[in-house]
């Protein structure tokens, strides 16, 4: 190997290492991100389940994002408790994304490709231009959402439109441009305009007329709810992880719950039966749209979480979420025709349908039960041993006064008062 390809190789070397590896943040990094630039960062745990899981996901982020000015890297919140404090990032994962003048956390699913496609999003300015059709054109075949701005940048619509996208940055793309390009693909009617698309269609902003200052509040209420309604797909898979997104549109959302297995599979009757719900929305959009996000689990634990029981697969579930009460049909899910998922929407909407559970006292503490058996189980994944001192040295202990009372099944009897609670929750 001569002088020139030892060079040559060491460079690829040290570049790979560099460009690669997700920086490990110590005490030292308030002061480093003064320097500027774009960091997305995890802020994590030793013990935290989720974060093992989110580990080899986050090297492969960092390896799609080393072309680009923006770092990967991760801050051990034990070690260095001041900087998850100065960054505010309470809970374990947090993943944030940090610009010079502005820091922002992330909510949504944690798999590479959608953490990818957010930090890029976020490093770019909140509306992009778009000045040649063959772009445009582009953007429409990547099957991606974006709202799109046309006509002259300068008044209320314009103004409004730019605030809404620095805020809904995060989630979703804005672009802005011009009648003459945006024509070649969509019929305008009046300008300025602004517009959805996705799946293939246009949904054009119903902007409606007003006079001076009034029409700016008036419109930042509208754009602003009608983007927020908007930015998801017509029937979107939801996870645990970013089931709270969806609650942000203050909608019911209407969830088909099934089971994937392993390698991503439904069961025939459950996609059936998932179909046939899906099928419903695209064709009856402008029916349900304006009270209903609809979508799919492939785990039904959230929702077993909510509705409290362990629910038969496939199932229909309408959670209200602004105020977390459930509606469930009366007939099982399966036997369900189109007509009468219809009438059982229909009865939602008219306040017919009984609700159940909801924010209340017994059912929270019903729900922090639940999720401190699962945030156990989490933490099972990460640290068995402090699980084991957490749980049983407490349950050791107190065994040790049962067993000096001779009264040794009250251990029994405690978890069958907890599932009795349950059940009458259901049936409350
Ligand atoms: C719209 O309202 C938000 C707060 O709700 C405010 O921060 C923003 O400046 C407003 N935008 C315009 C253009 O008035
Ligand atoms: C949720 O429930 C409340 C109270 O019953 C109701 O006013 C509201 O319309 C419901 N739906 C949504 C989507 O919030
Ligand atoms: C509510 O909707 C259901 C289903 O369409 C209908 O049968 C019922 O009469 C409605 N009730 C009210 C009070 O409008």
């Amino acid at each position: 190997m001569n002088l020139h390809t030892s060079v040559f190789f060491y460079i690829i070397y040290v570049q790979g290492i560099l460009t690669s590896r997700v920086l490990e943040l110590t005490d030292r990094f308030p002061e480093i991100r003064k320097d500027g630039g774009m960091w997305l960062v995890q802020f994590y745990a030793p013990w935290c389940g989720h974060c093992k899981k989110l580990e080899p996901i986050w090297m492969h982020v960092a390896q799609a994002l080393a072309k680009t000015n923006i770092r990967v890297g991760k801050v051990d919140v034990t070690r260095f408790p001041s900087v998850a404090n100065e960054f505010k990032a309470y809970g374990t994962p947090t993943i944030k994304f940090l610009k010079p003048d502005s820091e922002h956390t992330f909510y949504g699913d944690r798999s590479k490709d959608v953490l990818v496609n957010y930090a890029i999003r976020m490093s770019l300015p909140p509306v992009q231009e778009i000045t040649k059709s063959d772009v445009l054109n582009n953007l429409k075949n990547e099957n991606q959402l974006f709202f799109m701005y046309i006509g002259k940048r300068e008044g209320p619509l314009w103004d409004v439109y730019y605030t809404t996208a620095v805020y809904m940055q995060p989630y979703v793309y804005f672009y802005c441009s011009s009648e003459d390009v945006a024509k070649q693909h969509v019929n305008i009617h009046e300008l300025p305009a602004v517009f959805v698309h996705k799946e293939g269609v246009h949904y054009f902003y119903p902007v409606e007329e007003g006079n001076g200052e009034e029409e700016v509040i008036h419109l930042n209420k509208t754009l602003y709810k009608w983007v927020n309604e908007e930015r998801f797909e017509t029937f979107p898979k939801i996870t645990s992880d970013n089931i709270n997104e969806y609650m942000q549109t203050k909608k019911y959302l209407v969830l088909v719950i099934v089971e994937e297995n392993k390698i991503n599979e439904i069961p025939p009757d459950m996609l059936e039966f998932r179909s046939k719900v899906e099928n419903l929305i695209r064709n009856k959009r402008d029916v349900y749209h304006k009270y209903f996000q609809f979508g799919w689990m492939g785990n039904p634990s959230v929702a077993n979480s909510i509705a409290m029981v362990r629910l038969p697969l496939p199932y229909l579930l309408v959670f209200n979420s602004s105020t977390y009460h459930h509606h469930i049909p009366d007939d099982d899910p399966v036997q369900m025709t189109s007509q009468a998922i219809e009438v059982f929407l229909e009865r939602i909407i008219n306040s017919t349908s009984p609700a159940y559970g909801g924010n209340t006292i017994a059912v929270n503490t019903v729900r922090k039960i639940l999720n401190i058996k699962r945030e156990l189980e989490d933490m099972w994944q990460g640290n068995p041993v402090m699980v084991i001192s957490v749980v049983t040295l407490p349950s050791l202990f107190f065994m040790l006064i049962v067993y000096t009372c001779c009264c040794s099944d009250l251990l029994d009897a405690e978890e069958e008062d907890e599932e009795e609670l349950l059940y009458h929750e259901k049936n409350e």
